[in-house]
């Protein structure tokens, strides 16, 4: 039978994060090309991709650089492991850049996977048996915020803060906390920045203090929220966060899986704050997409920690297969090598505060309840009554329509509930967030 995308995407795919079963009537995005912000599908039409394809293809669309450094490096050596004393030399290679790139912030050693959720599993684990390895062997419990997306394996999953990807999977791993997000237009104590004092921040103190210091290992976040509704946490914020893990001895893992490679216009989302983390977590934006990696980040003492030798049992008993594949990698140096060499840093900077300029004018719409944003990565967040932030209701599923409108326009959002979310290749031009701002006034107006 001749190969059809769309129909055979609905006889054969059981696609992520989909309700497959509401798809009948809808064509799929099948996409068969892609340049800059723009991406073709199989029935000819054009998109302008508003979400950089899942908020990562950072570098833009059909790079050839990139493809070629990782075809190269396939024809050179097309894999090699890095377990138990051997590696490849772009593995390395790539570890000496992203260690280089994030001095600033104290990182020693980079550990490769082949994604988000298990560069967030590497983390977790990382904390767990750095605690135990010095003695405390009570200090497991993670700390993570509501809202939270860390990932599906189930370490990350247990860390996740978003009930429904949760629910079905129950029971997840124990010791794991959640507290408040730092959402400041339904802030879930009914306060206001300044006045408030930053009550989301001090609910960390007030956990680790609730369960005991001792028995608290790490206190994950998102530097921005990103499936969360991209959630940008007020002044202070982190600082105090920051802080407050020092205070307690309780590691900060600072998730820049969306953050990080330039996308909220500083290299890394904790930067805006000065704050060092003591581990970092990458993907998405480390390759553009253009090969699946992931990679978490430590300061040395993490490291030292589980120095030894072979037989005591403190070395780190983690790793994927595919941990520093040698095309990925090459991928990932060519990639940094663009954003950096390309200015696309700036550019995210000086294009988000153009594109928030344009949103801040589709306040006055009677349904855009709030829109905020760090960077190129925004949100829109669409509400049934402006003056008392009465939601829609749920069942109404209005983000979904507004996505599906903004769809037949030729423009990709991503509707996390009723929030409208924007996370465009940092190489869109001023023109394209024009046409998507301008598809999103009409639909947001006939809504
Ligand atoms: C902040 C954050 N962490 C972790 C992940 C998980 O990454 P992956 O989907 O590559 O497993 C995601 C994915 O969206 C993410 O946004």
């Amino acid at each position: 039978m001749e190969f059809d995308p769309r129909q055979d995407y609905h006889r054969y795919m059981w696609a992520p994060y989909t309700q497959m079963g509401d798809l009948a009537e809808e064509e799929p995005i099948v996409a068969v090309d892609g340049d800059g912000a723009t991406i073709v599908d199989s029935l000819g039409r054009e998109f302008i991709d508003g979400h950089a394809a899942l908020w990562l293809a950072n570098a833009g669309f059909g790079r050839t650089e990139i493809v070629e450094a990782a075809a190269e490096q396939m024809h050179q050596l097309s894999w090699f492991p890095s377990f138990g004393g051997m590696s490849n030399d772009v593995a390395v290679r790539l570890a000496k850049r992203l260690v280089e790139m994030t001095e600033p912030e104290g990182m020693a050693r980079a550990f490769f996977s082949s994604g988000g959720s298990e560069a967030v599993e590497t983390a977790l684990k990382m904390a767990r048996q750095y605690w135990k390895l010095k003695g405390n062997d009570r200090k497991f419990k993670i700390i993570s915020r509501r809202k939270a997306y860390h990932g599906v394996t189930f370490g990350a999953l247990s860390a996740t803060g978003v009930s429904p990807n949760r629910r079905l999977f129950e029971p997840l791993v124990p010791g794991f906390r959640h507290i408040e997000p730092p959402y400041c237009y339904r802030c879930p104590y009914g306060l206001e920045h300044p006045g408030c004092q930053l009550a989301c921040a001090e609910e960390l103190a007030r956990t680790i203090a609730f369960e005991s210091p001792d028995t608290v290992a790490a206190f994950i976040a998102e530097p921005v929220m990103g499936a969360g509704g991209v959630i940008v946490p007020p002044d202070g914020y982190w600082q105090r966060v920051a802080e407050i893990c020092e205070t307690h001895d309780v590691l900060l893992i600072a998730d820049e899986v969306i953050t990080g490679f330039g996308r909220t216009g500083e290299m890394f989302g904790v930067r805006h704050w000065d704050v060092r983390p003591d581990i970092m977590v990458f993907a998405k934006g480390l390759t553009s997409g253009y090969l699946p990696l992931g990679a978490t980040l430590a300061k040395e003492e993490i490291f030292q920690v589980c120095l030894g030798r072979w037989g005591e049992g403190r070395e780190f008993r983690h790793g994927t297969t595919y941990s520093g594949h040698p095309a990925a990698s090459a991928a990932a140096l060519e990639n940094i090598r663009i954003i950096e060499e390309e200015g696309l840093v700036d550019r995210a900077r000086e294009l988000g505060e153009y594109l928030m300029r344009g949103l801040s004018d589709l306040e006055d719409l009677p349904h855009v309840g709030n829109v905020d944003g760090l960077g190129l990565m925004a949100r829109v967040e669409l509400v049934k009554d402006k003056d008392t932030r009465e939601p829609f209701p749920a069942s109404d599923l209005v983000g979904l329509h507004v996505n599906r409108e903004m769809l037949k326009r030729g423009v990709i959002m991503r509707p996390l509930g009723d929030v409208m979310t924007l996370s465009p290749p940092l190489v869109i031009s001023e023109g394209e967030l024009d046409s998507i701002l301008e598809s999103l006034r009409d639909v947001l107006a006939a809504l």
